[in-house]
């Protein structure tokens, strides 16, 4: 059988875009590995730019972002001791949404459902062939073991940070720009109130923390930690321990309550440039991962499979092949703004390892004091973190 877009990875990136397809008349099939229920229970980031909101709401996917969600008009900065509000509303305009992405998930798999989307989870032996043809093959056997071959007109890569994809495209045309970080983040989920009605960015001599939220019960917190460190070695009274010391202050009290999920989430940056081989694409982390700092990753995915959505809809639709060329270049400019902020937000905020560990952690308190008491600054702040606007 065939289809015209072929779409390696069942996440928010690929399932959006087939929902972005169905839209413009364009059928596709989604296929992956992981199943519905594993997808559904892996928590990731939890905030959504308000262009990611407006996809989700403007293209039928879901209105229970604005239900379910919470709006956030700010975040804190703490430092020294004390907390800055940065304040999106009257900065820039924008706010973002704390709506997080397992909740993306379940609304774009069950619009997919809805709509009559065929979305295969739990696939096995996933091969892509092809892909410089004019009719690249995608072959997988379905979770009913029933083996598949389907002719596309093109395959996208949305396949994730460890994509099979990525591997189509030649060592000779890729570029592989990476960087990993000193440090790492321990995240904790706890069955707690909400301690501050805004996310808590803070910087402290006992290195980040970050308090953020789910519900008015379940929040999500984090703080920085050794790239090795195990989550068995951590005791819930070293993990408050520590969190506690770090957001410290102003008369801040952190809620706490049963911790129900601790991991270590590794660092690091990564582009793969151009995002496109041929007639395959690559979208979300199978192009580019960055570091937690920032939600960045999630909007990015989004965002890439917009700029996607509307090439692939002028080259199928209006017969403008040469749309296609316009992908890689678009979706890489906002790829490297987000990588720069989410390496400046977390630069300015972790500490050091090592021998410049004093110079450096009196300098970042100066790059923060500066940014709080500037209005240009803290707008920088708030334009890389609710967005910057899409070039479609
Ligand atoms: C969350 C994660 C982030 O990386 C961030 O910058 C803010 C919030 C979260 O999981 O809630």
């Amino acid at each position: 059988s065939r289809t015209t877009v072929g779409i390696v990875g069942g996440g928010p990136a690929g399932l959006m875009l087939s929902h972005l397809l169905h839209r413009d008349g364009i059928d596709s099939v989604v296929i992956d590995i992981r199943t519905r229920e594993e997808i559904e229970h892996t928590h990731r980031a939890g905030i959504l730019e308000a262009g990611s909101v407006d996809l989700l709401v403007d293209q039928g996917v879901s209105d229970r972002v604005h239900r379910d969600g919470y709006r956030h008009e700010g975040i804190e900065l703490r430092f020294g001791g004390r907390g800055h509000r940065i304040d999106f509303e009257r900065l820039v305009g924008e706010a973002v949404w704390l709506y997080p992405q397992t909740d993306v998930f379940i609304d774009l798999a069950g619009a997919r459902e809805r709509d009559g989307g065929t979305v295969h989870f739990g696939v096995t032996e996933p091969v892509v062939e092809g892909v410089t043809t004019p009719t690249p093959t995608l072959r997988f056997t379905d979770a009913q073991g029933e083996q598949h071959e389907l002719a596309c007109d093109y395959v996208v890569g949305s396949d994730g940070s460890r994509s099979m994809c990525r591997g189509l495209v030649p060592a000779d045309v890729a570029r592989h720009h990476f960087r990993e970080y000193p440090f790492a983040w321990f995240g904790i989920m706890t069955e707690a109130p909400m301690s501050a009605p805004e996310l808590i960015y803070a910087h402290s001599p006992q290195g980040f923390a970050l308090i953020s939220q789910r519900t008015e019960t379940l929040q999500r917190m984090y703080f920085q930690c050794d790239p090795q460190d195990d989550p068995g070695n951590w005791t819930d009274d070293r993990v408050w321990d520590q969190l506690t010391r770090r957001t410290a202050g102003d008369g801040f009290e952190l809620r706490q309550g049963p911790i129900t999920e601790k991991v270590v989430l590794r660092f690091r940056s990564f582009v793969c440039e151009p995002m496109r081989h041929g007639n395959l694409f690559l979208a979300g982390d199978a192009a580019h991962t960055v570091p937690p700092t920032g939600a960045k990753g999630l909007n990015l995915a989004l965002m890439d499979v917009k700029v996607l959505a509307e090439v692939l809809r002028r080259a199928v639709r209006g017969g403008e092949h040469s749309a296609l060329d316009e992908y890689s270049p678009r979706a890489l400019e906002r790829v490297w703004k987000a990588q720069h902020f989410s390496y400046w937000m977390s630069s300015m905020l972790h500490t050091l390892p090592g021998e410049f560990h004093a110079f450096d952690a009196a300098r970042q308190v100066g790059e923060l004091t500066s940014l709080v008491q500037s209005q240009a600054g803290s707008r920088y702040l708030a334009e890389g973190y609710t967005g910057w606007p899409s070039q479609s």
